[in-house]
């Protein structure tokens, strides 16, 4: 068995982003001094997250205190796992923002219910979390997979702020999210 150490850690820095798993917050990414950190959540900061994207409190580039513990693994190396999460303010001896000032968050919805799922709203989550992650948009998209949006037989749902479209189809993911970020 390899041998690991566990540690408390604070981090002070500022939120990038977040990652889902299935239709789950998973990861929050944060960004302090010139090192991004993705740290993995525990339930009370997966609802603080769903609770800030539902009150639109929480942008890129706001600045976050995270706790939690940090496992240093002689075979996986160092995993951070946050316990809880709060608003912070930028530590005085920072820069203004690492993250552009005028950067403004994209919001993603994808239905991820049964009838949107049967006709390809999995492969569409798939494939939007593939194209944000390869063009490192995890600071101005976010991602999130909802329940039904009362459109099933137009599935897979998808909303990009406050555009809706239908029966999207993985392939054009790219050129949609295109449409809204490089808008
Ligand atoms: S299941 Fe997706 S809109 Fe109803």
């Amino acid at each position: 068995m390899g041998s690991s150490k566990k540690t408390s850690f604070c981090l002070v820095g500022q939120f990038l982003g977040y990652e889902l798993k299935g239709h789950e917050i998973h990861r929050v990414h944060l960004r302090c001094g010139q090192e991004e950190y993705s740290l993995k959540v525990n339930s009370d900061v997966r609802s603080f997250l769903v609770r800030a994207y539902l009150e639109k409190k929480l942008k890129a580039g706001d600045w976050l205190e995270v706790v939690g513990v940090k496992k240093d693994c002689a075979k996986k190396g160092i995993k951070f796992k946050a316990h809880s999460l709060s608003y912070a303010k930028r530590p005085k001896d920072c820069p203004k923002t690492f993250v552009s000032p005028s950067t403004s968050t994209t919001r993603v919805l994808v239905c991820q219910k049964s009838s949107c799922c049967k006709r390809g709203g999995k492969a569409v989550m798939k494939q939007l979390q593939k194209v944000v992650g390869d063009r490192h948009l995890d600071g101005q998209v976010s991602i999130k997979g909802t329940g039904c949006m009362g459109k099933c037989s137009k599935g897979p749902v998808m909303v990009i702020d406050k555009t809706h479209y239908r029966q999207v189809d993985a392939g054009k993911v790219s050129r949609l999210i295109d449409n809204h970020v490089n808008a």
